[in-house]
């Protein structure tokens, strides 16, 4: 079992993109507004639209990168990847720079599973459009990211990607459930954020 590769991708997720954009922009602290998380949809809150469109992306790409450069370098095992990818969330979500408190893993855990099938993406792709449309019906990002992720694992399934990709994405929406712990309970409570909001 090569761990290099886990390795990397936990370096490459644990980059914290949305408390970097808010600390070099502003000075301040991502972690003392709205949710207090670090990822995009509170990014939005603080800095607009534009910045948290730009950390979903770069979110996604730090996840999915070292899984497409392992594979571009050769690396067939499926294991392998599976674990590089899982890795690079858990960097998002505990990154040792932040004293391993870190974000809920959508935008990587998408950006992951979009590489792990680098030959049908269409889990990955089909799971941003439900996201998109559970967001836009209901406006609750929480929701939508977790409806969403739970479409793809199921879809994981249904294009018969290969098992490590399947369990895999599957410990990624069972890592984030975990992570939305507190906007689940806001959701049971009506109390949850809605897009549209005022900023904070
Ligand atoms: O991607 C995280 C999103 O699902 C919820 O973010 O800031 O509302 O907790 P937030």
């Amino acid at each position: 079992m090569n761990w290099i590769w886990p390795f990397l991708g936990y370096l490459a997720g644990s980059m914290p993109t949305g408390y970097l954009v808010v600390k070099l922009l502003r000075g301040d602290d991502i972690r003392r507004y709205g949710s207090g998380n670090i990822g995009a949809t509170n990014v939005g809150r603080v800095m607009g639209r534009k910045w948290a469109v730009a950390v979903a992306v770069t979110d996604m790409l730090k996840g999915g990168i070292v899984v497409a450069l392992a594979m571009a370098l050769g690396v067939r095992d499926h294991l392998v990847l599976a674990l590089t990818g899982l890795f690079g969330v858990l960097g998002h979500n505990f990154p040792v720079w932040l004293r391993f408190k870190g974000g809920k893993g959508v935008a990587t855990s998408f950006g992951v599973m979009f590489f792990f099938n680098w030959f049908s993406p269409w889990p990955a792709l089909i799971g941003g459009a439900v996201w998109y449309l559970v967001m836009r019906a209901s406006r609750y990002v929480s929701l939508a990211s977790l409806v969403a992720l739970y479409s793809s694992v199921g879809l994981m399934w249904f294009f018969r990607a290969p098992a490590p990709y399947c369990w895999a994405s599957l410990a990624l929406a069972v890592l984030s459930t975990l992570r939305h712990r507190e906007n689940i309970k806001r959701l049971m409570a009506g109390t949850e954020n809605r897009v549209g909001q005022p900023k904070v």
